[in-house]
């Protein structure tokens, strides 16, 4: 079957700073061969993405390293609400955290929260890293300022009912949720919780079937691609994330088989949503090629990521990416990467005027 190259929205590249967990060469070859031919990568790097200089670092090892098309978020911290407007150009959108997770990026000032509504540019989105609470007070900031947020990684009943209300009532929100709270539960991981360390939290069974169930308010499936040395991940503090771009669309293509979902959802939300969410062009001889009957056990040494592990270790999935074309190149053909790092191209520059 022959589908879209696929568009994730929440990726970690790792590089700068932290290579030895990922680098653009190794993180966008797993996009690849995951289908996904654009991503979009987020700030929480070392240096964190949050000025001219940061984001000119970024820019340059992105260009470098990238294999697919991506696009760089900007970081709202609590000092750079004036600086980030002049810059916003060359970034496909600003990411706000306002819960503690992975980077120090953590927005606690009331007034930056303010000013980076204000000032960023209104045509490009605010991703938010928000759970529970912190939900509902970006809801607020998108009515009274009247401009579109998208909440990352939504993982329980309570925030999906919040956001359907919002969206109900005419705010500007899309979501995403992440195939590991679609397809784990706390108790799937009872005893190994520390293993399974993931911001947010993996949740209970009532809370993953809600999104199923509510799998109509959800717009974009996003990976969270967040990986973490395997070391680091058995430590006694291990850092949050799971690498996931190389299981996404194998665990979305087996819930398209189970009749879980239906297949036009499923590009719709790994597609469609997120490129017009995100304003993002259409690439064009750009197609994956998928096996939707190969079955296959997910096995984290075979994978392209440097974390080389997955919280799906041992799953047997349905559907396979076989092919990818991206621009008129084979990249990715039978388990094999085809194209050099440096091939791809940043999805924002396209939109200068
Ligand atoms: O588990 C997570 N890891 N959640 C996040 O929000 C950040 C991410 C990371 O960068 O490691
Ligand atoms: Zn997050
Ligand atoms: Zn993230």
């Amino acid at each position: 079957m022959i589908l879209p190259g696929l568009t994730d929205i929440h990726t970690h590249m790792r590089e700068p700073g932290g290579t030895e967990k990922e680098d653009w060469s190794s993180g966008t070859a797993a996009a690849l061969a995951g289908g996904i031919t654009t991503i979009l990568a987020m700030p929480n790097t070392n240096p964190p993405t949050i000025n001219r200089e940061t984001l000119g670092i970024a820019l340059k090892i992105a260009k470098i390293g990238a294999r697919c098309d991506y696009g760089l978020f900007l970081g709202a911290g609590e000092t750079n609400a004036e600086e980030l407007p002049n810059i916003a150009k060359d970034a496909v959108g600003l990411k706000m955290y306002l819960d503690q997770t992975f980077g120090p990026l953590k927005l606690d000032s009331l007034n930056a929260r303010l000013d980076h509504f204000r000032n960023w540019p209104r045509h490009k989105i605010i991703s938010i890293h928000a759970e529970k609470d912190n939900i509902m007070s970006s809801i607020l900031l998108a009515g009274m300022f009247d401009r579109p947020i998208h909440i990352c990684h939504v993982s329980l009943k309570d925030e999906i009912e919040m956001i359907k209300a919002a969206k109900e009532n005419g705010i500007k929100i899309t979501c995403e949720v992440t195939p590991h709270h679609l397809f784990i539960c706390r108790e799937d991981i009872a005893g190994r919780e520390k293993e399974f360390e993931v911001r947010p939290h993996i949740a209970e069974r009532s809370d993953m079937n809600a999104l199923w169930e509510n799998m109509d308010v959800i717009d974009a499936i996003a990976t969270d691609h967040a990986p973490h040395t395997p070391a680091e991940k058995s430590s006694d503090n291990p850092p949050p994330g799971f690498p996931g771009l190389e299981t996404s669309l194998p665990l979305m293509l087996t819930a398209v088989n189970d009749g879980r979902m239906k297949m036009e959802n499923l590009i719709e939300k790994m597609y469609t949503n997120p490129n017009r969410i995100f304003g993002i062009p259409t690439q064009p001889d750009t197609e994956i090629e998928v096996d939707t009957e190969a079955s296959w056990e997910i096995r984290g040494k075979d994978m392209f990521t440097k974390a080389a592990w997955s919280p799906f270790e041992g799953w047997k999935v349905k559907g396979r990416v076989i092919k990818v074309i991206l621009r008129g190149k084979e990249v990715f053909s039978n388990g094999k990467i085809l194209v050099e790092p440096g091939y791809g191209l940043n999805i924002a520059k396209k939109e200068e005027v």
